[in-house]
């Protein structure tokens, strides 16, 4: 029998897509008590009344399975509120144990072998191992110039001639912060009613950009958009994020994920984070700004660096992104190294907290990269 290393002998056999893929792999592990400028979370927790909605939970939450009766109208009031010219309603509303969740479901769900995925470059990590494992063909076009424009002429052009089965947008784009304005994203929307246009709008609480105000879901049966409790609200431990779509696409979504994934604890603290509106909204406030000190202290010094959308930025280092990495480290301060990036050579990308974070991340760098001053 023929063996190599990556052969599983006698063991059964994987399905052969699996067997190939790289997993997404992100470094986790030891961050506590650390300045994570890493993930782009929230950097200083919920709302007190999610923890002592969480510190109030009884016996019985933890002892049955998980009740989601009344999240998805929580979801739509919400979002309604927001911005009153959004028309949703509950059908329209999918609950996923995180957003990543729900990308692996739409993946699941609509993605056949040799389908088309297109996305940009660069852009978040998972989608494209979700597409290698349904065994699709993947397409990423490049962010353009060097302020990282969305390629939209190219997008539109690929779409029309090839029909890709998903299309993902990350909208503002982590990394780059790119935006696509909604009415973007309804023209592609138009171009193909076989592809299914994902607007992934994690970071959209820091550009109030959303497609949701410009569509009616009933007309745009193709759209789906994702959100998460994870970045603005705090919880990404607890692992809530939504998809809002067309109702029949949310079913069919719905139908690869288990019946009780999301658990009590996340529907417990996202009733409570949605009821505190006001907690998640100061917050954005507070980052934005601190992306305005930020982008000030770094034009006066001369940092290369990149902002847009997002609750992140880009920087060059000049001693080069592993050592400052590791000296940031060293200090206390986690941030995300962007070199092996398409386009982002060189680069670091740094999560945006509160103005008293940001001001220690800049006391420290600024003595990592000593030629800036
Ligand atoms: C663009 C983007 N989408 C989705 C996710 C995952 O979100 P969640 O925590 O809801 O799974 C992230 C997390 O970093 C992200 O940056």
């Amino acid at each position: 029998m023929e063996s190599t290393e990556n052969s599983f002998l006698d063991l059964p056999n994987p399905r052969k897509e699996i067997e190939a893929l790289s997993p997404y792999i992100a470094p986790l592990e030891g961050r506590r008590n650390l300045l994570r400028l890493d993930f782009n979370e929230n950097t200083i927790g919920p709302s007190p009344q999610v923890i002592q909605a969480l510190k109030e939970i009884s016996r019985d939450e933890v002892s049955i399975y998980p009740e989601y009766s009344g999240l998805k109208e929580k979801v739509v009031e919400t979002l309604i509120k927001q911005n009153s010219s959004i028309k949703t309603t509950s059908s329209e509303v999918g609950i996923f144990n995180g957003v990543d969740a729900a990308i692996n479901a739409i993946f699941h769900a609509y993605g056949n072998s040799n389908d088309v995925m297109l996305t940009t470059s660069p852009t978040f990590g998972y989608y494209t191992p979700c597409a290698q494992m349904r065994g699709m063909i993947i397409n990423s076009i490049p962010y353009e110039g060097k302020n990282f424009q969305y390629p939209f002429k190219k997008i539109c052009e690929f779409i029309e001639r090839n029909n890709p089965k998903i299309v993902l947008i990350c909208n503002p784009n982590n990394p780059t912060g790119t935006r696509l304005s909604p009415e973007k994203i309804v023209e592609i929307t138009k171009l193909s009613s076989k592809t299914l246009v994902v607007i992934d709008e994690l970071y959209e609480a820091f550009t109030g950009d959303s497609v949701l105000p410009f569509v009616n879901l009933q007309k745009t049966p193709n759209l789906v958009v994702l959100r998460s409790l994870s970045k603005t609200a705090g919880l990404a431990g607890l692992r809530i994020g939504f998809a809002i779509g067309n109702s029949k696409v949310i079913n069919i979504i719905n139908r690869v994920t288990g019946p009780y994934d999301v658990n009590s604890f996340a529907v417990i603290a996202a009733f409570a984070a949605l009821k505190d509106q006001s907690y998640i909204d100061s917050y954005v406030r507070e980052v934005l700004r601190a992306r305005e000190w930020l982008r000030t202290i770094f034009e006066k010094h001369g940092v290369k660096y990149h902002v847009d959308g997002g609750n992140y930025c880009l920087l060059w280092p000049k001693l080069g992104p592993q050592l400052v990495e590791q000296k940031l480290k060293s200090s206390g301060i986690l941030i995300r190294n962007m070199d092996k990036k398409q386009n982002l050579k060189g680069a670091l990308r740094v999560s945006i907290g509160t103005i008293e974070q940001m001001k220690r991340f800049w006391s420290v760098f600024k003595t990592i990269d000593k030629k800036l001053i």
